[in-house]
């Protein structure tokens, strides 16, 4: 399936076949391709919790207002952001680059964030958007259908699975195997109403 193919036909799918394992290699492909989305200054501020404990499963679910796909789909990936990865040894970032790109590149990430909390969680948002599009168009691409939510409560998500205080979590997929298509799609805007050229 090429690109274009896996963005016409990716919806975001309720009903999965609960018996159906994804096998560990193709969950491990799925991860490793989130993780060449873009970052800005490859900050990699992103952090996903797999959930695999059953239990943990069922009270997320309960969390999640009782949505069946949070339950019956293989993979449940929340995905959260690190507010102070910037922060955190940032010359990981930049471990492959010449010195004189680190000498560049780590004053301007610690000037683009320090004090500005406002940024650090915009970045959050921006960073686990870009990989939540690419988990899910490269799941589609691997034979797997999707489901981006926000339908949890995420303060009892946070608890339950001991989120770190500088972390916020942005959004949770399911991942699996479809066993009932997503119904038709629910219109989309015409492109002369989203799209302005040069200035609104
Ligand atoms: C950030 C985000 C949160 C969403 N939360 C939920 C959710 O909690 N439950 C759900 O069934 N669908 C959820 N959706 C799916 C949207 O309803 C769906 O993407 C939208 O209607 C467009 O349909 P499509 O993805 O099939 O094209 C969410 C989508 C996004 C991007």
């Amino acid at each position: 399936m090429n690109t274009l193919e896996a963005i016409q036909t990716r919806r975001a799918v309720k009903h999965y076949d609960e018996s159906f394992t994804i096998p560990n290699e193709d969950f491990e492909t799925l991860m490793n391709s989130v993780l060449l989305s873009p970052t800005s200054y490859n900050i990699q501020n992103w952090r996903f919790v797999r959930i695999t404990d059953k239990t943990l499963r069922a009270q997320i679910k309960e969390a999640g207002w009782g949505q069946e796909q949070i339950g019956a789909a293989s993979e449940l990936v929340i995905l959260c952001a690190d507010l102070n990865a910037w922060n955190d040894r940032p010359e990981r970032y930049w471990a492959n680059a010449d010195h004189q790109t680190q000498d560049m590149l780590l004053p301007m990430i610690e000037s683009f964030y320090t004090d500005k909390p406002q940024t650090q969680r915009d970045e959050a948002m921006r960073s686990c958007g870009m990989a939540a599009q690419t988990l899910m168009l490269a799941a589609k691409a691997m034979g797997y259908d999707t489901c981006p939510m926000i339908g949890f409560d995420p303060e009892q998500v946070s608890t339950l699975i001991k989120l770190p205080e500088s972390h916020v979590i942005v959004m949770m997929i399911a991942v699996g195997k479809s066993r009932k298509a997503a119904h038709g799609r629910g219109g989309q805007l015409p492109l002369n109403e989203v799209l302005v050229e040069n200035r609104f």
